[in-house]
């Protein structure tokens, strides 16, 4: 049985931190999966890592479902979360849509969207339907255009739209909301205030989770390191030396041997060329 809403909501009764990582592929989401981390998202930032955009923006609803897919056939114990990309909750139809997409063909186990009370009508229509629904308040990438790149909220007006958004979320029946980028004494006060889980990146170690993006966390992406993140490997040149190393070894004639392949008994072979 995969982690449910209700383990993350009695983790936080308990006071038990949790782990979230993003996962976009099946091999990701096994080694994920293994190492026991109770929620993968997949998330919408595939646009960057995965397929290369700059923002989140150009991410369609048909790219969330190839990558969700692979992860939850990846998976066994983890909840699976799937971004609502850009645009696909634009009114409450079509946020119906997309997560019948999301949870019916790839088959996640919730989705997540991003905005606060003005979403929360769409957060409401969804858990309505028994669709579980994630908030994502503070810097909220899909509006890279409106607001920029920088922490949200740090002025009183701004802190106190920030907890409106959080109670709207959580009164239309989101089941935890993510932190991305908030004040980390202002996330601490929110996760205080807030009956359901919060969840941080770059918001500090007073939320009830944390969540940070696969390629940052195992130093994948060298195109932008987040002060947020911590890497905890540096896979990106471990792949890297590894792949010089067989280039190098194929053009010394290193790799292959004889124990890479196997053979035929010279006889048979003389007898074919004969
Ligand atoms: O898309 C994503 O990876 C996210 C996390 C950073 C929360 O939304
Ligand atoms: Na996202």
């Amino acid at each position: 049985m995969r982690t449910t809403i209700l383990d993350i909501q009695k983790m936080k009764q308990r006071g038990e931190r949790f782990a979230m990582v993003t996962a976009y592929d099946y091999t990701a989401a096994r080694l994920a999966d293994r190492a026991g981390i109770p929620l993968l998202l997949v998330g919408d930032s595939l646009g960057m890592v995965m397929l290369g955009h700059s923002t989140t923006v150009p991410v369609t609803i048909n790219d969330m479902v190839h990558h969700a897919a692979c992860v939850v056939r990846g998976s066994a114990k983890a909840m699976v979360v799937g971004d609502l990309p850009f645009l696909s909750y634009a009114n409450a139809d079509r946020a119906v849509d997309a997560a019948a997409r999301l949870m019916q063909e790839a088959g996640v186990q919730a989705v997540k969207l991003e905005g606060g009370a003005a979403v929360a009508p769409i957060v409401r229509r969804l858990v309505d339907l028994g669709i579980p629904v994630m908030g994502h308040l503070g810097f909220t990438p899909q509006s890279v255009h409106q607001i920029g790149l920088r922490v949200q909220g740090r002025s009183v007006a701004a802190a106190r739209q920030l907890m409106a958004d959080a109670a709207a979320l959580a009164d239309a029946g989101a089941f935890a909301v993510v932190l991305e980028l908030v004040p980390m004494s202002l996330a601490q006060a929110v996760t205080a205030r807030l009956a359901v889980p919060t969840i941080g990146i770059g918001a500090g170690a007073g939320c009830d989770g944390q969540v940070q993006v696969w390629h940052d966390l195992l130093g994948l992406y060298d195109e932008m390191q987040p002060r947020h993140a911590k890497r905890y490997a540096e896979l990106g040149k471990s792949i890297e030396a590894a792949l010089r190393a067989y280039a190098t070894e194929v053009r010394d004639g290193g790799f292959p041997t004889a124990a890479n392949g196997s053979d035929m008994k010279a006889e048979d072979l003389a007898a074919a060329l004969a």
